[in-house]
């Protein structure tokens, strides 16, 4: 199939587009980097060995939208272009609906003007609110959402919902995804948000490597086993591949709802002690207020994923754990290698290693910038 996913060089849509060309489909890809780099195309590239074929810019621009559309004979689309900080969320609710909504609803009239009759949406579990029984079947009542990122989702599942009914030949898939972590393990795609991270995994990363002094844990007195709150992380190799699946196998029209979770829970603990366990580092943290918002338990019932979509999350915790520090150890052995390279002989030997590891030519006379680059903290756009 040739399939366009929108938000493919961000975090879930990178490992998402890796999958499906391993699954032997075409892929292409819109994005504005508003929150990941363009070296994700080159990290796909090396992984598949395939270039996807790539637009830049927002989807809230209908013309440039319709364009792809216009330009690529399309089966279907995977949607996964949203903003998705919980805080930032609250501070900025205008931007947040308008680019959550407004993009779902441009995605939705192209499909019903180019007969793209398929697509899966990126949902989450906070559609749930707070859960009142766990494990949560697709199901469970819908909860109240309590910041407008979880309520822009909750309501694209309902424009899209809305949109299939008036269009019965659609299929619309609602993908309610539980806690994505880890990264692919070659270590060259992840996680890796600009600024000061909100969620727990890169939030550890961060302090594990010295760049934040210490996490700190959001309440130690929920109704859990040690206090700390409880989630279902899923590696996100499991959860694309699960939208490999879910886009080949719900065909038939209708609205298929389908959650993405292992169907079991860890607390903040026990995620902060396995970190430490399987990497062999230390991260520091203290106990701090609950955090507004949050819930003590959340996991998913993944029963229907097994019987309609042939899908079981494979990876363990100690996978997602070491293929999260795994990425990040990768950029920072290539920074930390070019810094300590001072000699022009050094320079050389350690360019040498890069050109080929990442199969790139570095000219000679482009030695200098490169290192330029890279001292002066600009070593990101290169790798
Ligand atoms: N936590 C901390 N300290 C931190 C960050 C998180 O203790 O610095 C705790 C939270 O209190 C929570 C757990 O770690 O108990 C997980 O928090 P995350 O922010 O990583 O994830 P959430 O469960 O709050 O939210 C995530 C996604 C949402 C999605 C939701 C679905 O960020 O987009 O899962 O359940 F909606």
């Amino acid at each position: 199939m040739n399939i366009l996913v929108a938000g493919g060089t961000g975090y879930i849509g990178s490992h998402i587009c890796v999958e499906l060309i391993e699954a032997g489909h075409d892929v292409v890809v819109i994005d504005d980097f508003s929150n990941s780099r363009p070296e994700v195309l080159d990290s796909i590239e090396k992984i598949t060995g395939t270039r996807v074929k790539f637009y830049e810019f927002n989807i809230l621009d209908e013309e440039k939208t319709e364009n792809v559309f216009k330009e690529n004979q399309l089966d279907a689309v995977i949607h996964c272009a949203a903003f998705k900080a919980v805080g930032e969320s609250v501070a900025k609710p205008i931007e947040y609906y308008e680019n959550n909504l407004m993009t779902t609803l441009i995605m939705a009239k192209m499909m019903k003007k180019y007969q793209v009759n398929s697509i899966v949406f990126s949902s989450s579990a906070t559609v749930y609110g707070d859960p009142k029984v766990v494990p949560l079947t697709e199901d469970c009542p819908l909860g109240e959402t309590t910041n407008p990122y979880g309520t822009s989702k909750a309501m694209m599942e309902r424009v899209l919902t809305d949109v299939q009914f008036a269009n019965p030949n659609m299929s619309v898939t609602l993908l309610r995804y539980f806690n994505p972590i880890g990264a692919h393990e070659s270590g060259l795609i992840g996680e890796n948000p600009k600024g000061i991270p909100n969620n727990l995994m890169p939030y550890i990363m961060k302090v594990a490597t010295g760049e934040l002094p210490c996490l700190g844990i959001f309440g130690d007195d929920y109704d859990t086993p040690d206090g700390t709150g409880v989630r279902d992380y899923i590696h996100v190799v499991d959860l694309a591949k699960g939208h490999v699946l879910a886009i080949e196998k719900y065909q038939e029209p209708g609205v298929h709802i389908c959650n993405l979770g292992t169907g079991r829970g860890y607390s903040v603990l026990e995620i902060v002690h396995a970190f430490e366990k399987v990497n062999h580092v230390k991260v520091n943290y203290e106990i701090k207020e609950r955090r507004p918002g949050d819930i003590a338990t959340c996991y998913a019932d993944p029963t229907r994923a097994k019987e309609q979509l042939g899908w079981v999350a494979e990876k363990t915790l100690e996978d997602m754990v070491r293929d999260s520090w795994n990425f990040l150890q990768k950029k920072k052995c290539f920074y930390y290698g070019a810094r300590q390279a001072s000699t022009d002989l050094q320079r050389r030997m350690f360019g040498q290693e890069i050109e080929q590891k990442y199969k790139i030519k570095i000219q000679d006379f482009q030695y200098d910038t490169f290192f330029n680059r890279i001292r002066s903290g600009d070593g990101s756009k290169l790798v």
